[in-house]
């Protein structure tokens, strides 16, 4: 298709619709946001730009943002927190996150066999946390640069008694630059050489100054090892989230992002998604960053077959054309032409950039290859 439509215009000259709305206007054409151009109006609007059609304009490799629908607020609803562990080598992650996942989810759900898909969830006093078992750091680190914010609370886990590391201090500024809040899991207390109280000093010259010392930020003392205080974090976690207000519409069509995926020889492209919003469904047509297909197949973090995903859900699907990577995003649409249609463009775009990163094409060639 010969076409943008003005979002995706906007988006890609990095300008707000809305001038360019007004752009066209002045050269006599009546748009609206989400209107189809042909190619005379892109090049049109181009030349107002003085931008020569280059590749990095067209070409939008990782963004899938310009599908979205706009968020119609009144159908929110509170949605699950997405926590990420994060903490210096040997400190603790694994052992917690393994802790977690042992007294609350195989407790609750007997006959439920915990796979690995890279995520879980937990049922705390009724109430559902979904942690990312991918390494904290990649999680913030490869998904950010792709531009994907997937967490919405940092689990900072330092042992009582080693102190503050250079790791702990990179994962503090880590989640400092994403903005979300952190909690403070003093862990490995059940050791004799356990000295909170100088993880408490120490962080409160990185700016994290402990409740008890009328600063904000909220310390757990864990042992992981022995499963103790994971309730009380669990606790933390939950009146942390209700302060952020995290809200999503179950009723839109899925938007997220991609925790983890690869090639399996008998099932062909798995992947595990994280639902950010909206509900994803069994059948769906959907773009994940430049592959696309239809959900044939979803299987929860129980290993228990699903035909629906909510937002904060991490599901493993199957169905894809190709293998995603970590951090895209994916986008459910309505019809499968469409997705399919997006997917094509956006493969090829990909292979074209892989090709020759800086070759400057034409507007008609690029067309062409469309
Ligand atoms: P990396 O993944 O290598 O960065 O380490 P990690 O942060 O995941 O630490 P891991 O959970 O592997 O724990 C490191 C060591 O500390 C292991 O030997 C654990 O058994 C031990 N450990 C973890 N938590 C505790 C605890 O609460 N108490 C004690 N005594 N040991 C602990
Ligand atoms: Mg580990």
């Amino acid at each position: 298709s010969e076409s943008l439509t003005v979002a995706e215009l906007a988006k890609k000259l990095g300008r707000e619709p809305s001038e360019i709305i007004k752009k066209l206007f002045m050269l006599g054409v009546m748009a609206t946001i989400n209107q189809e151009l042909d190619k005379d109006a892109i090049e049109l609007i181009c030349a107002e730009y003085e931008v020569e059609v280059e590749e990095e304009i067209l070409v939008d490799k990782t963004d899938l943002e310009v599908y979205f629908e706009p968020e119609d607020e009144t159908l929110q609803e509170e949605r699950p927190p997405v926590v990420t562990i994060m903490g210096h080598v040997d400190h603790g992650k694994t052992t917690l996150l393994d802790s977690i996942r042992n007294t609350k989810v195989t407790a609750g759900e007997a006959g439920g066999i915990t796979q690995h898909i890279g995520a879980y969830q937990v049922v705390e006093n009724g109430k559902k946390i979904t942690f990312l078992d991918t390494p904290g750091h990649a999680a913030f680190t490869t998904m950010r640069a792709r531009g994907a914010k997937v967490t919405d609370l940092a689990i900072i886990v330092v042992a009582a008694d080693d102190g503050v590391m250079p790791q702990t201090v990179e994962a503090i500024n880590h989640a400092k630059a994403a903005e979300v809040p952190i909690i403070i899991a003093v862990n490995k207390m059940d050791k004799p050489s356990a000295n909170p109280d100088r993880v408490m000093q120490e962080l409160t010259e990185h700016g994290l100054v402990p409740e008890a010392w009328g600063g904000e930020t909220i310390f757990v003392p864990i042992s992981a090892l022995k499963g103790e205080g994971i309730d009380a974090l669990l606790e933390m976690i939950l009146l942390v989230s209700e302060v952020g207000e995290l809200k999503a519409n179950p009723a839109r069509r899925a938007i997220g992002t991609v925790i983890e995926a690869e090639l399996d020889k008998g099932r062909g492209s798995v992947a595990t998604l994280l639902v950010q919003d909206g509900t994803l469904h069994v059948g769906d047509p959907i773009v994940v960053g430049n592959t696309f297909g239809r959900v044939r197949a979803m299987v929860n973090d129980l290993g228990r077959r699903v035909k629906d995903a909510g937002p904060s859900t991490p599901v493993e699907i199957t169905g894809l054309n190709d293998v995603p990577q970590a951090g895209d995003r994916f986008v459910v649409f309505e019809d499968e032409k469409t997705a399919r249609q997006v997917g094509e463009t956006r493969a090829t775009s990909a292979l074209q950039v892989q090709r020759s990163e800086k070759t400057r094409v034409t507007l008609d060639n690029l067309f062409d290859q469309l």
